[in-house]
């Protein structure tokens, strides 16, 4: 498997997805302030992997004897729905209080991920039927992690059990995590994707050719979840046809302190949906709503499935 992100030398490299799938390069991040323009840039994204990456931002600033107080708040800016970023930039305060060097909490944090993205696995594994089709949004893989990934995590754990399932891939507009990451990461270990376009979901699911969804989240609170927008779409659509829909989240993107429709929905640039592949798709001026993420209601949800087990919507 592919890195999502690595530390050598007392830098921290981060695989470039912007470029992926067509090519494999790392940006090289010397301090935290470099981290904080990849995680804007989606250089590196997903709530895990950013949460990650924010980790080993406070390592940069310690290494760097900056002032920690300032480099928590500036990370914490980077990106503003996904809880994982907020919670980790507190784990790692919390252990450099404690005299724990942030490197090592960064370090351990990393392995972490990957420990309960494997739990989240094989709990997920429990609601996979043998011959089940199961469509996923966006990208909740390995590339979104430090590894192995929580929806793909779950799909993962189902392919290896053998399984016989088959993956539907939404392409997600507009930055195309669906198409580019998670076909990628299907393809990488010979697991039978499709990609379709975001508004055939909910005619493949009236024709019965979805048995489950499995999404990832940003923030798990009361009253549902946020993940990337089209998420929702997909939802109301799974309730219409009586289709199972998961949410597979660690507990690090529960935020248990405020209600979900409370979450900030980071609105991004009209860029990204004006142009594909750098080139307009209309006039220039054309007046954009680009909202990243969305909110799917907990009553949409049939289980958020979790390192502990599956629970239910909050
Ligand atoms: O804008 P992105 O690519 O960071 O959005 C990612 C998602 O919405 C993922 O589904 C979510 O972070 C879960 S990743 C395990």
């Amino acid at each position: 498997m592919i890195e999502t992100l690595y530390w050598k030398d007392n830098k921290l490299y981060l695989l470039d997805q912007r470029l992926l799938p067509h090519s494999i390069e790392y940006v090289e991040c010397e301090n935290y302030h470099e981290v904080i323009e990849a995680i804007k840039t989606m250089v590196v994204r997903g709530a895990p992997a950013i949460g990650v990456s924010a980790a080993f931002a406070m390592a940069l600033a310690q290494l760097h004897d900056e002032d920690m107080t300032q480099a928590a708040h500036e990370i914490k800016s980077a990106r503003p729905t996904a809880v994982n970023l907020f919670w980790a930039v507190d784990e790692v305060q919390k252990a450099v209080d404690d005299q724990v060097p942030a490197i090592v909490k960064a370090k351990q944090m990393m392995e972490e991920d990957i420990q309960i993205n494997r739990k989240i696995g094989e709990h997920g594994n429990t609601v996979i039927d043998d011959g089940d089709c199961i469509l996923t949004h966006c990208n909740a893989g390995s590339l979104a992690c430090a590894g192995y990934g929580t929806a793909l995590g779950v799909i993962r754990a189902a392919h290896q059990s053998g399984k016989n399932i088959n993956v539907i891939c939404d392409e997600t507009r507009p930055v195309l995590q669906g198409a580019r990451l998670s076909v990628f990461e299907m393809q990488q270990e010979n697991i039978p994707v499709r990609m379709i376009v975001d508004s055939a979901a909910a005619f493949l699911m009236q024709q019965k050719r979805v048995d489950k969804v499995v999404i990832g989240a940003d923030r798990v609170a009361k009253g549902g979840v946020a993940n990337k927008i089209g998420s929702l779409m997909v939802a109301i659509a799974a309730k219409r046809y009586n289709i199972p829909f998961y949410v597979a989240a660690p507990l690090s993107t529960f935020d248990n302190n405020i209600n979900i429709f409370d979450t900030e929905i980071e609105e991004r640039s009209a860029d990204e949906v004006l142009k594909i592949n750098d080139k307009y798709i209309t006039s220039e001026e054309t007046l954009v709503e680009n909202p990243a993420f969305d909110i799917v209601e907990s009553e949409l949800i049939t289980g958020i499935i979790t390192e502990e087990g599956i629970k239910k919507p909050l």
